[in-house]
């Protein structure tokens, strides 16, 4: 893509730990276009982090802002977009990212991804009694949704941010 100019959204999906926001933000900038990230949004909008949202409004409504605010920006700007690790699962909200975007999977291994998640409690999802249990249960469920994204690329645990960025490059 010529940077500052983009046909269309670049949608950084996949699994928590993946990336989508550090490689996002990153490509945003090699391109010199917008970084739109949907949690981010999500939160500004309620003025609560998603762990309250998940917990005084539940994941059905998160869900319901997520589709909200994904199709709103996808209207509204062109950039690259990191979504949540649950956006891509819904019909609906594949049907707008591809519509409206190209789809990118950074495809991590769940040892990556446990690794970058483990230390954190932001992700209301894995506030169980076995996370990184809760971790695989939810890879193996959402493989199959992320494998219908229009590139994949490999986020292994060695690659620094800027070589992912390569790699988007290189396959978009
Ligand atoms: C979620 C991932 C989170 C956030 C929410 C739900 C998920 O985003 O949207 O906690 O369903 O995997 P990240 O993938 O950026 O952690």
């Amino acid at each position: 893509p010529t940077p500052g100019r983009l046909k269309k959204t670049i949608v950084m999906v996949g699994m928590m730990g993946a990336g989508k926001t550090a490689v996002g933000r990153a490509l945003a900038a090699r391109l010199d276009v917008p970084f739109l990230d949907s949690d981010h949004e999500i939160e500004a909008a309620a003025n609560m982090s998603i762990p309250e949202i998940f917990s005084r409004d539940g994941e059905p409504f998160f869900r319901l802002k997520e589709r909200q605010v994904i199709a709103r920006l996808l209207e509204e700007e062109r950039g690259v977009l990191s979504t949540g690790g649950g956006a891509f699962l819904s019909e609906e909200n594949r049907t707008l990212i591809t519509e409206g975007g190209v789809s990118v999977w950074l495809q991590a291994d769940l040892e990556v991804l446990w690794n970058r998640v483990r230390h954190r409690d932001s992700r209301p999802l894995l506030r169980t009694s076995d996370p990184k249990a809760t971790l695989r249960e939810l890879y193996d469920a959402r493989v199959p949704f992320y494998e219908k994204a229009d590139l994949t690329v490999k986020s292994d645990g060695q690659a620094s941010i800027e070589t992912m960025v390569d790699r988007v490059l290189e396959a978009l």
